[in-house]
């Protein structure tokens, strides 16, 4: 039974501080993800050294997903395609991946990227339906399949209503019938988008790791094929963690990665911020003679001594990874679908001007048949760690390795999102 309310004002008087005051009277509810968002910032904080896991809830809560999703999928950068996928004025791709955000990306006229929303502005209509459109194609003017409703597609206007046949509702507003067009980037071919109107310019973020890229010359390299894993049943960063250290590859990757790329002689460069590189030299071949160097071309002429020797991963947060080879660049990515479970895809890029090699089906069709077998491997591992973390009673943190540098850096990503409080220190 819920008490009374007195029967006179409540006044508070000093000695109480404002704080004292906030936390005994809020006047606002504490929100729900608050303890895990502290134990984040606690974590970030601690040096690298004396690094450990983020808590098991943080893999686990829907409050936690729910920020996540709001403070970091429907704001900050994300990798969402290559350029090369909607390569002519007039091609679209499809984008399904963004948490309740179905977006189309189109190349006008005037060879400009547009991100425009897929929800039609009449009765919220996926104007771009999966079950009847290709994910990619050409089109001329996107026309919702529910009554007709058409947009415009052309520069300035792309996402305007063009026509809105039978239309004679009074006051019917045709302007502000208008598909949101998000901000997009362009970095080395790959498009970058962010839902946030006033997201800080990404380019500055990433410089560094254009000089690191730099040989590979990654803007006109081309997407030869996509793999895609749809329902994983794990968290997204668990996958995320999987695939930003080598040293898994010890246990996981036993006998497939492990005697081509051994964990033991990766180098972890020494980052802070957005994104990380590592370094893992590679044997020229494996014991069926094709190891991660082969390739049947030329490797691209700007390529290091380094970079021509062995594998480097390129990480930019929060879902972006590129593993390097002079033959073959694999880039992965891994969506939320709700708290416990996550889309994965990964697409091949092969070099400029390789794609149409003689040879090119056998060396994608050995690039595949790998990719396939060290997923199905990584997804033991990425299962197992989310069985774990769900366990009861919540299992104690575990201690961070030398080769897990990205995940602490990772943790400084996230604490750094609205609503962490964590400072970088550089
Ligand atoms: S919902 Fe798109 S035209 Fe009606
Ligand atoms: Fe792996």
């Amino acid at each position: 039974m819920r008490a009374a309310a007195p029967p006179y004002p409540v006044t508070v008087r000093m000695p109480f501080s404002e704080e004292d005051l906030a936390m005994t009277f809020p006047t606002t509810p504490v929100s729900p993800v608050a303890p895990l968002l502290a134990e984040l910032c606690r974590i970030a904080g601690l040096p690298f050294e004396r690094s450990e896991t983020l808590p098991p809830e943080a893999y686990i809560a829907p409050e936690f997903h729910a920020w996540e999703v709001k403070q970091i999928f429907h704001r900050d950068w994300l990798c969402v395609a290559r350029a090369d996928q909607v390569a002519e004025p007039g091609a679209y791709l499809r984008l399904d991946d963004l948490p309740d955000r179905p977006l189309v990306l189109t190349r006008d006229e005037d060879g400009v990227l547009h991100a425009l929303s897929r929800v039609c502005r009449h009765r919220f209509m996926d104007v771009l339906p999966p079950e009847t459109t290709a994910e990619q194609g050409r089109l001329e003017r996107l026309v919702c399949p529910y009554h007709t409703w058409t947009y415009r597609l052309n520069g300035e206007f792309a996402g305007r209503l063009a026509g809105a046949p039978l239309m004679r509702a009074p006051g019917f507003d045709r302007a502000a019938c208008r598909l949101p067009d998000h901000r997009l980037e362009e970095w080395n071919g790959f498009v970058m988008l962010s839902l946030d109107p006033a997201a800080p310019p990404l380019a500055p973020e990433l410089s560094g790791l254009d000089a690191a890229l730099a040989g590979y010359g990654l803007t006109g390299w081309e997407t030869a094929c996509t793999l895609r894993w749809n329902g994983v049943p794990a968290n997204w960063k668990v996958a995320l963690e999987n695939a930003c250290e080598n040293y898994h590859h010890l246990g996981t990757h036993a006998t497939t990665l492990e005697p081509v790329l051994p964990a033991r002689a990766t180098r972890v460069d020494d980052c802070d911020g957005r994104w990380f590189t590592t370094f893992t030299p590679a044997s020229p071949a494996g014991p069926d003679g094709h190891g991660p160097l082969s390739a049947p071309f030329p490797p691209p002429p700007g390529l290091s001594p380094e970079q021509l020797s062995g594998m480097t991963v390129a990480g930019i947060f929060p879902n972006c990874l590129l593993a390097l080879l002079p033959g073959n660049v694999v880039w992965g990515s891994w969506w939320p679908t709700g708290p416990v479970t996550h889309d994965a895809v990964f697409r091949v890029l092969v070099p400029p001007g390789t794609s149409r090699h003689r040879d090119m089906p056998g060396h994608l069709e050995a690039i595949r048949a790998l990719l396939s077998r060290v997923q199905e491997e990584d997804l033991v591992a990425i299962r197992g760690v989310q069985r774990g973390l769900s366990a009861a009673p919540g299992p104690p943190a575990g201690r961070l390795s030398h080769l897990e540098r990205p995940l602490w850096q990772f943790q400084r990503y996230l604490s750094a999102r609205p609503g962490g409080r964590h400072q970088r220190s550089r």
